[in-house]
């Protein structure tokens, strides 16, 4: 298979803190990887330094084999990356067309061709009724959302999502992981952070777990869930995946 992106040896320390200590793994065109680890492990730096928010300390990100290292933000999204925020930020003064055509347009798209890729993702992500409305007036799932028609309308060939199933009920993640499946099967290949196990263990093809900035194992969900390393750091005893 074909290699997407290359996660090499990251460090990043804050100050005195290593966030992220000597970190190395990658992902084939096509696949689910979860990231999973406890709170503080790292997951959403290494997704800043990955889409240029964050500058690594040391070592390397290839996308397609090209270094987006020393890459700005919008150009890594106009290669083709493109992220959800854990903390769900929309443009609250504008309507949900507009915050996600802004995006569009951010990667070079003229305004036209940006409100054209708006709404055939917001009708995609169920928002098409609610496109004229203010981000202020959805509930966290519309928001949860909105945020991921934000991203996926930059059309990505790596989605890389942080906690998009934070706070949903039973019914609300199911439905997002239907649409986690369809967005796959338009062959691009995502990286998702989440605490909910069963969201990782029906989607993903493969599990990195960091725990304090650095791998403690990858493998397949199988593998992972049953290894006594990470059911110590981070499942817990007792931990089943029919919980
Ligand atoms: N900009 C920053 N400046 C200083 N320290 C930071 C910064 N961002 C993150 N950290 C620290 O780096 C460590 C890793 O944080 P990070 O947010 O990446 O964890 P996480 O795995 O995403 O956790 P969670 O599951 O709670 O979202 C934490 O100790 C955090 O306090
Ligand atoms: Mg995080």
């Amino acid at each position: 298979m074909e290699q997407c992106l290359r996660v090499n040896n990251i460090t990043k320390k804050f100050g005195g803190m290593l966030a992220l200590k000597d970190v190395s793994f990658q992902t084939e065109t096509g696949e689910i990887l979860g990231l999973i680890g406890p709170n503080g492990a790292g997951k959403t730096t290494l997704f800043n330094i990955i889409s240029g928010v964050l500058r690594q300390t040391e070592g390397e990100i290839l996308f397609h084999g090209k270094s987006v290292s020393h890459m700005a933000p919008h150009k890594i999204c106009k290669l083709g990356i493109a992220r959800t925020f854990q903390i769900v930020k929309p443009f609250y003064s504008m309507t949900l067309r507009d915050n996600v055509a802004v995006g569009v347009m951010a990667v070079g798209h003229s305004k036209n061709k940006a409100l054209e890729k708006a709404d055939e993702v917001l009708s995609f992500l169920g928002l098409d009724q609610k496109s004229d409305k203010f981000p202020g007036e959805l509930t966290l799932a519309e928001k949860k959302r909105l945020e991921l028609s934000r991203a996926l309308a930059t059309d990505p060939k790596l989605l890389i999502l942080d906690e998009v199933m934070a706070g949903l009920n039973t019914r609300e993640m199911l439905d997002f992981t239907e649409i986690i499946k369809t967005i796959r099967q338009r062959d691009i290949t995502i990286i998702m952070v989440e605490h909910v196990m069963q969201a990782i263990l029906t989607l993903c093809h493969r599990v990195v777990v960091l725990n304090f900035g650095e791998i403690l194992a990858i493998g397949t969900p199988e593998e992972v869930i049953n290894d006594p390393k990470v059911i110590e750091a981070y499942l817990g005893d007792g931990y089943n995946a029919q919980n």
